[in-house]
């Protein structure tokens, strides 16, 4: 039977180094797909090396020894699969994150916005929502928001809840201001929030043609037709497999001259619609062009 050797990495992972990672890569395997099948939710395809550290981090934090063991615990205890979920996503975010992205977007792509009647925005994988409240003021400040309609999923419904509640760190906001200043912002950004429960609470105005809603970008279909999708620093967790599957789905979901953002670290490089897409920045703005 393998056992997890004490050591840990040289780097401080808590990841134990193992004697037969061959059997662990089918615990972790079966664990995955058991996963899958009891709860939906699809992390096989994955990252491997980085699945691992984050199933072992809980492994740790719950006393146990195997993944064997965890996959007991998870498949009987949905308590359980709620805390996993919350490893397993990386909910990091930002409010102008890359502010050079929205710079772009507000001199490049409101333009052609302006021309729609109604403008549908997917935010998929939006976290907490700091990117949805970002965009909810730039289409404020250029007069779009009110024919606008965004749709803001995350496999994580305990992450929409934060972004429902329209409250974030106040100590990030100088943050947030420097953004919002190099995004070309045209207002003072503390016009948006009040500090309010120890946070800053952002205008209910923003969010009220917001909906905020749970989708898992791996097995659930499109729900829409968008002009806009953004789908920044997600599919840097997935292999190629998933995100050629995630790419046909943003395809089908965006209409004819439709936009999709990526990631700074992301592109469409490489995927099966590389040539159905122009890329309109070096900001990781594509527009549907066939
Ligand atoms: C690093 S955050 C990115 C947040 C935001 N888009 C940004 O760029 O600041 C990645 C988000 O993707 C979500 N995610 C991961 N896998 C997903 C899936 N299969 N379907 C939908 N969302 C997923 C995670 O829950 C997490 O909130």
């Amino acid at each position: 039977m393998a056992e997890p050797v004490p050591a840990v990495g040289a780097d401080g992972d808590p990841t134990p180094l193992l004697r037969d990672s061959a059997l662990e890569r089918i615990e972790l395997e079966l664990l995955l797909e058991g996963i899958y099948r009891q709860y939906g939710f699809y992390f096989r395809s994955y990252a491997y090396a980085s699945i691992r550290r984050r199933l072992w981090k809980r492994i740790e934090e719950e006393g146990l020894s195997t993944v064997t063991d965890l996959q007991n615990r998870v498949l009987h205890e949905p308590e359980m699969m709620e805390k996993l979920l919350l490893d397993l996503s990386i909910n990091v975010t930002a409010m102008f994150r890359d502010p050079q992205f929205y710079r772009v977007f507000r001199e490049q792509v409101v333009p052609t916005l302006r021309t729609y009647p109604f403008i549908r925005i997917w935010h998929a994988g939006c976290a907490t929502g700091e990117e949805v409240y970002s965009m909810a003021i730039l289409l404020q400040e250029e007069g779009l928001y009110d024919r606008s309609r965004i749709y803001a999923t995350d496999i994580n419904e305990v992450v929409l809840q934060k972004a429902k509640s329209g409250i974030f760190p106040i100590e990030r906001m100088q943050e947030y201001t420097e953004n919002y200043i190099g995004a070309g912002g045209k207002q003072s950004f503390s016009d948006y929030y009040t500090a309010k429960y120890d946070g800053a609470l952002f205008s209910p105005a923003l969010t009220k043609n917001v909906v905020f809603s749970q989708h898992n970008l791996v097995t659930d279909r499109s729900f829409s037709e968008f002009n806009v999708i953004l789908c920044r620093n997600v599919l840097i967790y997935f292999d190629r497999s998933l995100q050629a599957k995630v790419h046909r789905l943003f395809y089908d979901s965006l209409v004819n001259f439709g936009i999709l953002g990526l990631g700074g670290k992301e592109s469409l490089k490489f995927s099966q619609y590389e040539d159905c897409y122009e890329q309109i920045s070096s900001e990781k703005i594509y527009r549907k062009v066939r």
